[in-house]
This record gives structure tokens, C-alpha cells and sequence, in this order.
């Protein structure tokens, strides 16, 4: 609840519309408060007084009171579209930039299908409550004080016993809430985890086809599908029992009040006195029929606010996470970075877990040329990530030309440490547009260079450079995925270039000229290149070699070869001896 009122700030920009609305629906419902009344004189006044004007009269205003209600309805119903509208709009915009503003830790803790679910149907369902919900609960609420004061102005007796009988409705009502409150949420719940194997299943969709899991797919996803189907079913039915049960209860007070109303009628006709009029037991019949559905309104909408505040306390959630990574109150300026990088006593891990990394202490110089090699969850990928402050250091410091990483803006800092990941990602658009993609205003000149010193020149003219790629570049092979990803770092023109194991697919040939390309053409930057291949990171300044999350040499390959006993052991392998 507090979470739903936490949300209604978004309305802020709305308060006129939903005052506008709140107002037109008040009136809307007293127009049709007003309109038994009106019966009551048609009947008393001009039908059992016999006066035909009278009738006219009251037609015409039973008529004109139909068109304000309605006219105020539609009013109130547009202003809340639009409140409703712009609040989802907004909380939307909001959940995307924070989801922008997310670290790699922030995605580490956050599943994609949640994020989703989060901006879309959660989103959705706020939006719903502020259009439906708060219509029906103000309609609800002034019609039923309305009709309860009509009700006693009418016939304090009648009016009485229909006070009862309301109120017995009502916690029939709230009953059924607490029964289909838990069904509802666990209805939401399947949904998430319908959501969440769907959205799995089409990201890995290959990998399925692969080792041809279908069937074991098929198979969970029938589970998932069919918890949905029976909590729906058992809901839809509890529903179908309910409506018809509580106008069962509808009938009863409206059988109820003829009887009672039309003996009263036939009791003063016999004495000779005057008193309840037979338009008074027609207005008073249709009180209490307006009555009797908004109690059971009200009971629905409690549902829709504990439905709405949990998808709220979702959105809140999402919107509390603080990216762990921040930017300084006042920035150092990264401008002018030549890229020195200096590790001190740097330890990382991911989340809980123990040190990735530990105890590292490395300095490298501005335009120098390091190689990294070591087994696969040796610590080589954690600890690069940590030089473009993609994620944040658990012990130690990383200095960049003598300035603690931490006091740049981070922005700044990744616009000169530019770092081609592991598994490169590439955007639809065309080839050009995906080099350009770190500086658009780069120009063609600086693009074609980029991909001239990633080797992508032979492959990029054959496809065309403005041929589409699709969503993770489908249409283009590993390798060629690699050479395009290495090209865009380049074209962004960074002091410091770090290439995650991003060669990987490449031939060995290839390999080598990419390292070569960067090395001799990049001649100022500091270039840092991971790679299980001893040959294409032979001729570094030096290499770093990694074990179990720490620097185990550092040296050039001939040194190496004779000091360094894991190194020795992969030279030997890849026949890497001179
Ligand atoms: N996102 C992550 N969350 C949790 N643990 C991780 C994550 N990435 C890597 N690790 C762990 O950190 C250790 C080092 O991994 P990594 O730096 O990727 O090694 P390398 O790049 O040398 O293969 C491994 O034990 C790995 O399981
Ligand atoms: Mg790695």
C-alpha cells in the first residue's frame, strides 16, 4: 500500500486531471442519485395524481439527467486515461534510466525476465488501478453513502433493515477478497515464472535446438503453463459462483422491499391515511438496487489494490537498487589521460563470493603493450573489467595516471579505457553504424582505419558496410563478430585499449595481425590484450601471466619461458619454445 502511494508521486505533473476527474464523477453519480427521486414525483405527482404535464416534465428531466451523468462520466473517464497514462509513461522512462545507470553487479543480481516483467506488465498494472481502481472506489463509495442517505430520507424503516442487509453484503464481499487474494497473487507469481522460462527460452533458442532439448522444454514450459491455467480456472470460477450469488442477494432485497414497501402501501390504503407513496417505494427499490453492486465493487477493488501495491513494491524495488557504482560529487577531469595504470593490493569478488582476484600490485606505463595469459577462471577477465570501473574493487586501489579511478567521472573514464568484451554484442544496424556506435561523429575515415587494424577490411567489403546485421549480429560469423566488436573500441580513438580474449575465433594468422595492427598502429596507446594463444601475444612489452586470481610473472616471452613454470607449461603445449 505504502508502495502504491510512493508511485502516486508520479501523478504529480496530474493533479489538475485527477481533481477534474474526481469532481466530474461525483457529479456524474449525483445526477444519477437524482434520477429515483425524479421517478418517485413522475409517479406521485403525475401518474397517481393524474396530471400528463407532470409526467412530461419528469421524463425530460430523467432524460437530461441521463445525458449530464454520462457527459461527466465520459469527462472523468478521459481524465484519468490521461492521468493513468502519463503516470505509466513516466514510471517507465524512470525504470529504463535506471536500468542505464545499472553496473555489471546490478545485472549479476537481476534476472532479464524480472526487469521485463517489471517495466511491462507490473507497469501495466498501476496504470489499471489508476484508471479502474480509483474510479470504481470513489463511484462505489459516493454511491453507496448517497444511496443510504436517499434510502432513510425515503423511509427511515425500509431504510433500516436495507442498512443491514448492505452491510451483510459487504462482508460477504470482503470474504471472498480473502479468499481470492492468495489465489491471485500466486496467479501472478506463475506468470513471472512463465515470463522468465519463455524469456530463457527464446535468448537460448539455438542452444536448445543444439542438444535438441525440445521436449524437455516443452515439457517445463506445459508445467508452468499448466500450474496458470488451474489457479486461473479455480479463480474464474470462484468468480462465476460469487456474481451471480451476491445478485441472487440483489433480488432478495428488492424482493424484500416490494414486500415490505407494498404492505405498508396496501396497510395506509385500508386505514384511509396517507404515508409511504407507491413513487417512494419505486425510488426506494432502486436505491437499493444501485446499492448492492458497488458494495460488491468495493470488495473487487480491494483485490486491485493489493494486486496494484504488489506490482508497485516491484517497480519500487527496481527503482531502490543503487547502481553500486557512482560518479564523484566533483569529478577529476579524464581528459587529458595519458593511461598509466597502476594496481594497489587490488582484491575483487562477485557478489559474496570469494576474491576473483587477490592481492594484485602491477604498474603499467602509458603505451605499453601487455600480453595476459592464464587458464580459464584464472582472474583475467575480472581483473581488467575492474580498469574501466565495470566493476568495484573489494580491497586495493586502481590508479590511473597518479588519480584514483574512483574520483572520474565514469563516463569519461570508459570513453579513455576502452574495453572489447568477451562475448561481443553487436547492435541491428548496419556494419558502419556498429563500428561508429562509441563515437558516431567518428567519420567514415576513422572507421575504415579501425577496421582496417582489426582485419575486417576483406570481409566488411564483400557484405557491404551498410548491410544490416541483425540483434547479436546474426549474419555475421564469431570471428567476424569479433573483428567488427574490436573495430568499434578502436573508432572510439581510447588511451587505453583492453581486449577480453576477443580473438578467440580467429585463426591464428589473424590473430597474430590483429595484435600486430594494434600494437604498431596504436603506438601511444596502452593496449592490454588476454589471449590462450602464446603466438599472438608473443612480441608484448610483457606478458602477465595468471593463476588461481593472481599475477604469478610478469615479463617478456623469453624470460618467461625460462622463469615461469605455467608459462613454460602453455609454451610448451603450443610449441611456443623460441
Ligand atoms: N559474473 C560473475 N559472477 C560470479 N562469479 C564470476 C563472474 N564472472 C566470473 N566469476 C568467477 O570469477 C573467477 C574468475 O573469472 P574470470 O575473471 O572470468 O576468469 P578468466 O577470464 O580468466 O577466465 C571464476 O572463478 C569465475 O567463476
Ligand atoms: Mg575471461
Amino acid at each position: 500500500m505504502i508502495y502504491l502511494l510512493k508511485l502516486f508521486k508520479y501523478l504529480k505533473n496530474y493533479t489538475r486531471h485527477m481533481v477534474a476527474s474526481m469532481l466530474f464523477l461525483v457529479l456524474s453519480v449525483i445526477f444519477s442519485m437524482i434520477q429515483p427521486k425524479l421517478i418517485e414525483w413522475v409517479i406521485d405527482q403525475g401518474i397517481t395524481a393524474g396530471i400528463l404535464s407532470n409526467i412530461l416534465y419528469g421524463a425530460l428531466g430523467i432524460l437530461l439527467l441521463g445525458i449530464f451523468g454520462n457527459v461527466a462520466n465520459l469527462f472523468s473517464g478521459f481524465s484519468l486515461i490521461k492521468a493513468g497514462q502519463g503516470l505509466s509513461h513516466e514510471v517507465r522512462s524512470d525504470l529504463f534510466k535506471k536500468i542505464l545507470s545499472f553496473s555489471f553487479l546490478n545485472f549479476d543480481k537481476w534476472r532479464t525476465g524480472e526487469l521485463l516483467v517489471r517495466l511491462n506488465s507490473d507497469v501495466n498494472t498501476v496504470r489499471m488501478f489508476v484508471r479502474m481502481g480509483l474510479f470504481m472506489i470513489v463511484q462505489s463509495m459516493v454511491t453507496i453513502i448517497g444511496s443510504i442517505i436517499f434510502m432513510f430520507l425515503t423511509d427511515v424503516r425500509l431504510a433500516t433493515i436495507m442498512s443491514i442487509i448492505m452491510g451483510g453484503t459487504f462482508i460477504l464481499s470482503l470474504a471472498f477478497v480473502s479468499i481470492m487474494r492468495p489465489l491471485f497473487m500466486k496467479m501472478r507469481k506463475r506468470l513471472d515464472e512463465l515470463n522468465n522460462t519463455l524469456q530463457e527460452n527464446l535468448a537460448g533458442a539455438k542452444v536448445v535446438r543444439a542438444f535438441n532439448r525440445q521436449i524437455f522444454e516443452k515439457d517445463k514450459f506445459h508445467g508452468k503453463n499448466m500450474e496458470i491455467y488451474k489457479v486461473s480456472l479455480k479463480v474464474g470460477y470462484l468468480f462465476g459462483v460469487f456474481m451471480p450469488f451476491m445478485l441472487f442477494l440483489g433480488n432478495m432485497s428488492v424482493t424484500l422491499v416490494l414486500w415490505l414497501g407494498g404492505t405498508e402501501i396496501i396497510s395506509n390504503y385500508n386505514a384511509h391515511t396517507t404515508g409511504f407513496t407507491l413513487g417512494q417505494l419505486t425510488a426506494f427499490n432502486n436505491y437499493a438496487m444501485m446499492s448492492i453492486f458497488p458494495l460488491v465493487m468495493l470488495g473487487m477493488v480491494l483485490n486491485f489494490v493489493s494486486m496494484a501495491s504488489a506490482s508497485a513494491e516491484r517497480i519500487c524495488g527496481l527503482l531502490k537498487e543503487e547502481p553500486d557504482i557512482v560518479t564523484p560529487a566533483s569529478p577529476v577531469s579524464a581528459h587529458n589521460i595519458k593511461g598509466r595504470i597502476e594496481f594497489r593490493a587490488v582484491s575483487f569478488g562477485y557478489g559474496d563470493g570469494e576474491d576473483a582476484i587477490s592481492d594484485i600490485n602491477l604498474v603499467i606505463e602509458p603505451g605499453e603493450k601487455i600480453g595476459i595469459i592464464g587458464g580459464t577462471g584464472s582472474g583475467k577477465s575480472s581483473l581488467v573489467n575492474l580498469i574501466p570501473r565495470l566493476y568495484e574493487p573489494r580491497q586495493g586501489k586502481i590508479i590511473i595516471d597518479g588519480v584514483d579511478i574512483k574520483d572520474y567521472d565514469p563516463s569519461e573514464l570508459r570513453k579513455k579505457a576502452g574495453i572489447v568484451l568477451q562475448d561481443p554484442i553487436l547492435f541491428s544496424g548496419g556494419i558502419r553504424e556498429n563500428i561508429l556506435y562509441g563515437n558516431p561523429d567518428a567519420g567514415d575515415e576513422r572507421a575504415e582505419h579501425a577496421a582496417e587494424i582489426a582485419q575486417a577490411i576483406p570481409f566488411i567489403t564483400e557484405k557491404g558496410w551498410d548491410t544490416a546485421i541483425g540483434e547479436r549480429g546474426t549474419g555475421l560469423s564469431g570471428g567476424q563478430r569479433q573483428r567488427v566488436a574490436i573495430a568499434r573500441t578502436i573508432a572510439a580513438g581510447p588511451e587505453i585499449i583492453i581486449l577480453d580474449d576477443v580473438t578467440s575465433s580467429l585463426d591464428l594468422e589473424t590473430e597474430k595481425k590483429v595484435t600486430r595492427g594494434i600494437y604498431d598502429e596504436l603506438t601511444n596507446a596502452t593496449v592490454i590484450i588476454i589471449s590462450q594463444k602464446i603466438k599472438s601475444i608473443k612480441e608484448s612489452d610483457r606478458i602477465i601471466v595468471m593463476d588461481k586470481g593472481r599475477i604469478t610473472g610478469i615479463g617478456r616471452h623469453e624470460e618467461l619461458v625460462s622463469t615461469n613454470d605455467i608459462y613454460r607449461q602453455i609454451a610448451r603445449t603450443q610449441n611456443e619454445y623460441i
